[in-house]
């Protein structure tokens, strides 16, 4: 089954016929909300929303473990993972929407394996490519599909947060090879691969990064806001393809 997880200005999906919302118990605590299960187009998909359903929870508080953990209870198998980013390289500016392919993690004191090691078990996954080209594949093709832009690739930066980055920590990420920052792509995309879960994202740029662009001297918190919502209007109807389309 399909799987969305839906980050900033995406608390809820309005194409969403929904059909039962689950309130799930994990052994890792609560999931951010309720799992809604509906349908787009007929098929069915299960979506979260990673900061709660009123937007209540900061990045560095997500229970992550909880929220993968319900979701693959719930039968799903393959996610598409929605965050909004800072752009760092120039093409990603305000708005513009990019299917990253790699991850570099800066977070840190955040609940981050299954395996803990508790059991006595050392366990280590493979995550040359953190995220599934299958369902890469599948967002790039909707995209295409609807006609709406999406940039294939990318390296996500994915830091503590909340505050936003100083000009030189986004110098020392564009050293590093980042085209883009945010604050959830970890442990999550760690977590969809230590349960077997295939994993991919759509980043939606809501601002340049600290130093670049339009935010050289600051980033404007009311500029982002602005961007969001039309920007997850695309999301929403991209994802909507993604369902239908799949096979
Ligand atoms: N930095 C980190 N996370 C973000 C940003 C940013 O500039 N914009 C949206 N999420």
């Amino acid at each position: 089954m399909l799987g969305i997880i839906g980050g900033s200005g995406l608390t809820r999906m309005a194409n969403l016929a929904t059909d039962r919302r689950m309130e799930v118990r994990t052994p890792y605590g609560d999931p951010s909300a309720p799992l809604i299960s509906g349908r787009i187009a007929g098929r069915e998909v299960v979506f979260l929303a990673r900061h709660g359903e009123e937007h209540t929870i900061p990045p560095h508080r997500v229970n992550y473990r909880a929220n993968l953990w319900a979701m693959r209870g719930a039968g799903v198998t393959e996610i598409a993972a929605i965050f909004s980013v800072g752009g760092i390289d120039e093409a990603l500016g305000p708005g513009v929407l990019a299917v990253p392919d790699q991850l570099i993690d800066y977070t840190h004191g955040r609940a981050h394996t299954y395996f803990d090691g508790e059991d006595g078990n050392v366990v280590h996954v493979d995550f040359t490519r953190p995220f599934s080209p299958a369902v890469r594949v599948g967002l790039l093709r909707a995209a295409a599909r609807v006609g709406i832009a999406a940039i294939d690739g990318g390296v996500y930066g994915v830091v503590n947060g909340p505050r936003l980055e100083s000009a030189a920590e986004i110098d020392r990420l564009e050293r590093d090879g980042a085209t883009m920052v945010g604050m959830t792509g970890m442990p999550e995309a760690g977590l969809a691969r230590e349960l077997g879960l295939l994993y991919g994202a759509l980043a939606v740029s809501v601002n340049y990064a600290a130093g670049r662009g339009n935010s050289r001297e600051q980033v404007s918190v009311e500029q982002i806001r602005n961007v969001l919502e039309p920007a997850m209007g695309r999301v929403r109807e991209l994802l909507e393809h993604w369902v239908r389309d799949h096979d």
